[in-house]
């Protein structure tokens, strides 16, 4: 139906005769000769129609934004002071010469080159929404993406393989959607959270190296970088350790990075590991673009008379750090009450504060709530304040924070302000940041429900090897996982695995599972792990995450063709919605109250 794309004509298509189909992205009228500019994937490219051919003129004049047209015309210059440098056709315009109305449209729910519309609205007209050409950019980067990782996973050997849907729950720590089963009343399928257990099964099936861009299913809280149905880029190796998954997919985002985006990583990425990076950044995926660090204070404030302080130093499980904010003596009292708040959510008491005005001047250089508290107020000396300002390397004109509390909040609270002060204050440089996190610990205590978890997942092997050891200091037991971390971001996660039905059995008795739950939950894969299992391991990256961090996204819904919104629902088709009595019927359903309505018992 086309010669061209309406994006990619320029002069070298002088005089030459061109059909093109697309959108009318606008019309102008313009003393008796209209103009439209037509639209497809690649871009516009001016149309210019003459009252001298009456018929199509008379047709031009019916035409409305988002009309589908095709259009024959002849390519020629466009006039002299009309050439528009920013577009890759603006050097010309094609005068029609016939002019075919494929398809008429409703005037659409917005403009497409409004840049103010509701996400919600983009969501339920998304076809409309992705014509634009940021959507458009960004769902071809992904297809990019994905192909480019798809040929190196490919020129490395590995074999891509489905795994089901329809299957039995796969414990990666959220919440399972659930598929009732017909055929099986009362019971259900799980939708997978990852294809963890296939693909270990894979190794002990001989495939050796296996990927898949799988789809994973999570009933969740969502985030800006979470989805309840996303991909991940899956992979699982035979005989590897650490090094082996990390080298290898560690080359895979670099190539990555320098085809797509022209950027070269470093090599190695650096690593970390989780202790150190909980103590230096709060937080288990440390945005290293941000050059503010945690300082340790508990020694120090060990002896202070100053209980908010003394308190969690000489607590076990407390933590007391400093966070220097360069140039934040200039925030306001309101800004710094806005703070207060902000770390309140991560379970913060208070946020006390120095301003260093003047630290030559000593004590009147300094203004805060608390230094009276920490050094004695009769005196002119003040050397604990002074021992805060050397450790955390303070100059005139900084603000310097403090968390005093348990070390878990201290940490989510400061590791959270140091993300939020330096978006705030434009302290994040422009730059590309990857990170290894290893070494973390095998599980961890959940004091609510009074058990140990899985940091990782229960398939993760620990470093040490004795099943008895395992089982006698849980909380003391590093595992083998590792994750990649991108500006911040977790982009990947993954382990070696246990491949030894014993060690398993007691990873899943440390999580309270016997093993009458571990034979009736897992027993497909102890038993697999008894008939030759190889040492194995793999990693998933958040496909979604990938991309939305390589196209500059904010939110990961930007980079999804169809999302879902913040409430788990798809605007677009209405999704979930009811089914016929019928239907339940047929699956041995009924409610035990109406939708909506509170459970009676
Ligand atoms: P994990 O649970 O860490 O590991 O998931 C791997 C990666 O998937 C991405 N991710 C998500 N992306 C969008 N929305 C979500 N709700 C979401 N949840 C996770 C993250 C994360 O790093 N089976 C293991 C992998 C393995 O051990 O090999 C797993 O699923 O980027
Ligand atoms: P107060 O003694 O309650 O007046 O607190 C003095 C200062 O310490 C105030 O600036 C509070 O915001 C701050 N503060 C109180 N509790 C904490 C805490 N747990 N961590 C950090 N700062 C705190």
């Amino acid at each position: 139906m086309r010669t061209h794309l309406c994006g990619a004509v320029n002069t070298e298509n002088l005089d030459q005769e061109v059909v093109f189909c697309g959108w009318v992205h606008r019309r102008r009228d313009h003393g008796g000769v209209i103009f439209i500019d037509l639209r497809d994937h690649l871009g516009l490219v001016q149309i210019v129609f003459d009252p001298d051919r009456a018929e199509i003129f008379a047709l031009a004049e019916q035409v409305r934004n988002e009309y589908v047209l095709q259009v024959t015309g002849r390519v020629r210059n466009r006039p002299e002071g009309t050439v528009n440098p920013d577009m890759p056709t603006g050097e010309v315009e094609v005068l029609a010469t016939g002019l075919e109305l494929l398809n008429r449209a409703e005037t659409p729910p917005f403009q497409l080159d409004d840049d103010d519309v509701s996400e919600e609205n983009r969501m339920r007209f998304r076809y409309i929404d992705m014509r634009r050409t940021d959507m458009q950019q960004r769902l071809r980067m992904r297809s990019s993406i994905v192909s480019e990782l798809r040929g190196y996973l490919d020129s490395q050997q590995f074999v891509e393989v489905d795994t089901p849907m329809l299957t039995r729950a796969t414990p990666e720590g959220a919440r399972d959607y659930l598929v009732p089963s017909r055929t099986h009343e009362g019971e259900f399928f799980a939708l997978p959270q990852s294809p963890q257990l296939f693909k270990q099964l894979l190794m002990m099936g001989g495939m050796d190296r296996y990927y898949q861009v799988a789809r994973c299913f999570r009933d969740e809280d969502l985030r800006a970088d979470r989805q309840p149905e996303f991909s991940q880029l899956d992979i699982e190796m035979s005989f590897v350790n650490e090094a082996d998954v990390m080298g290898i997919t560690e080359n895979m985002i670099r190539a990555l990075f320098r085809n797509q985006l022209d950027v070269e990583l470093p090599d190695p990425f650096p690593r970390m590991s989780h202790a150190e990076a909980m103590r230096r950044f709060g937080s288990d995926k440390p945005d290293l673009r941000i050059d503010l660090e945690l300082v340790d204070l508990s020694d120090l404030m060990q002896s202070v008379d100053f209980k908010v302080f003394s308190q969690p130093a000489n607590s076990a499980d407390g933590r007391v750090a400093a966070l220097r904010v360069p140039g934040g003596n200039a925030l306001t009292r309101k800004e710094i009450d806005n703070y207060t708040d902000f770390v309140g959510r991560y379970g913060a008491k208070g946020l006390a504060y120095i301003k260093c005005n003047d630290l030559a001047a000593g004590k009147a250089g300094v203004q805060s709530p608390i230094i009276k508290f920490l050094d004695d107020p009769e005196k002119e000396d003040i050397p604990v304040t002074g021992e805060i300002l050397k450790r955390t390397g303070a100059e005139d004109g900084d603000l310097i924070f403090f968390g005093a509390d348990s070390t878990d909040v201290v940490n989510a609270a400061l590791g959270a302000l140091r993300l939020q002060v330096a978006a705030d204050l434009n302290l994040v440089s422009d730059s590309w940041q990857p990170l290894w996190v290893v070494d973390f610990p095998m599980f961890e205590y959940d004091g609510k429900e009074k058990r140990w978890q899985a940091m990782h997942h229960p398939f993760t092997a620990p470093t040490v090897s004795d099943p008895q050891e395992l089982k006698s200091s849980p909380g003391d037991c590093l595992s083998r996982a590792y994750d990649m971390v991108l500006n911040g971001s977790e982009v990947g996660g993954g382990s070696i695995r246990i491949h030894n039905s014993d060690l398993q059995q007691a990873a899943l008795s440390v999580l309270g599972i016997d093993e009458a739950e571990a034979t009736e939950k897992f027993g497909f894969l102890l038993n697999a792990l008894r008939y030759g299992a190889p040492p194995h391991g793999g990693i998933a990256f958040g496909l979604d995450r990938l991309v939305m961090l390589m196209t500059g996204s904010p939110s990961i819904r930007d980079v999804m063709a169809f999302p879902k919104t913040q409430s788990a629902s798809c605007l677009l088709t209405s999704a979930p919605g009811s089914v016929s009595e019928r239907q339940m019927r047929e699956l041995g359903l009924r409610f035990r109250r109406a939708p909506g309505n509170p459970d009676p018992s």
